[in-house]
């Protein structure tokens, strides 16, 4: 007979566990991670400075309310501090999002590649993932809306979605939005808004201060260069800050990630030369890997989803491993229902022209 043993909730072990991007190519000594969707340039300079400050203090508890680094985005963003929380990393928000509003037997919705963290943060509190079909790699407001019954309590949507890169018009976002019913949570997950160069985009600010149940998370992990720092924020609706306040950690983010953001959000220079870099890498990148005749979904972000062939020797995965070989890694995205894809973050200049010459190597070669 088998011992009682503690049990946890119900959706806890139908969890995948979650799979980081590979670092590290056995047996090849310059490697190149360009899985993960960080940046090339890393962190400002200023960033690293405030950090390094920052790490003579360690002695002392953060400011558990982050007040001067919210103060910092409310500056940059032109919005209210108190309507700002931070996290540790978007990933500890989109936590506490579905744990203050989802119960056993909710539903949340996902799109069916929409961000891995969603059905995890998901089935934690009891309730059940709901991914919906998107078109042509993009979300689809039908689809979602469909989706909805009485037990929807949350749509989570990626804007632009990782891994495809794809994003929704602010028209097409605002349509969603009167589709849903009041007591819907819309999270509009935009870490990657900091690279959108599209007239037609807006990451939520506006339909945050506009409404009652919408929530945009953002990331200091990615343009910021500080994904080591774990540093996250969201912009909410004053009944959702005090929720969430409730049970987040009350140290929930560290004094030198504090120091760094604040710098980070401060220089502004910094950013815009990030972006100059991706918008330029991310269209060459895109063209000259559709000229070797691979199909690229056209992204917004800061990385490319490269569709491979079926064919024996010429797929996904099989591209994954010549190029690891080559101490290029890639994210292989199948844990998000696309076997025949790579996604690829855009490097630097040197690692964005090998990924290109070892692509053309790898179609070039006879097939084993
Ligand atoms: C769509 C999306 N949301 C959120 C995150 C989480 O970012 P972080 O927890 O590092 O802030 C990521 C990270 O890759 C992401 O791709």
């Amino acid at each position: 007979m088998s011992v009682p043993r503690p049990k946890p909730r119900p959706g806890v072990l139908d969890i995948a566990p979650y799979v980081p991007g590979k670092s590290s190519a056995p047996g090849v000594a310059k490697v190149f991670k360009l899985s993960s969707n960080e940046t090339p340039l890393g962190p400002s300079p200023k960033a690293i400075a405030a950090y390094l400050a920052a790490g003579e203090h360690l002695e002392d508890y953060p400011d558990g309310s982050a007040s001067e680094l919210r103060e910092a985005i409310g500056r940059a963003f032109g919005l209210d501090p108190d309507r700002i929380v931070c996290g540790a990393g978007s990933d500890d928000l989109l936590h506490l999002l579905a744990q203050a509003y989802l119960s056993d037997g909710d539903e949340a919705i996902h799109t069916v590649h929409g961000f891995l963290i969603y059905p995890i943060a998901t089935l934690g509190t009891g309730a059940r993932p709901i991914a919906v079909p998107e078109t042509d790699y993009t979300a689809n407001v039908d689809a979602i809306l469909a989706a909805v019954t009485t037990k929807t309590k949350l749509v989570f949507l990626a804007n632009p979605n990782n891994p495809t890169g794809t994003a929704l018009s602010f028209d097409e976002v605002k349509r969603l939005h009167r589709g849903l019913p009041p007591h819907v949570l819309l999270v509009l997950d935009a870490a990657y808004a900091d690279y959108v160069r599209r007239n037609d985009y807006e990451a939520g600010i506006e339909l945050v201060a506009t409404s009652e149940n919408v929530v945009m998370c953002r990331t200091f992990s990615k343009i910021h260069g500080l994904a080591a720092l774990r540093l996250g924020w969201m912009f909410a609706p004053a009944h959702i800050v005090d929720a969430v306040n409730r049970i987040r950690g009350p140290f929930n983010i560290n004094g030198p990630a504090i120091a760094a953001g604040i710098a980070a959000i401060e220089d502004i220079e910094h950013q815009e030369r990030s972006r100059e870099h991706n918008t330029r890498w991310l269209a060459w990148l895109t063209e000259e890997i559709g000229k070797l005749g691979l199909k690229v979904t056209p992204s917004v972000a800061n990385f490319v989803l490269i569709h491979f062939p079926e064919a024996k020797g010429r797929t996904a995965k099989d591209a994954d491993a010549f190029l690891t070989a080559r101490g290029l890694i890639l994210r292989y995205v199948a844990a998000y229902k696309l076997p025949n894809a790579l996604r690829l973050s855009v490097g630097t200049e040197e690692a964005n022209r090998l990924v290109v010459a070892a692509l053309k190597d790898f179609l070039a070669k006879t097939p084993a």
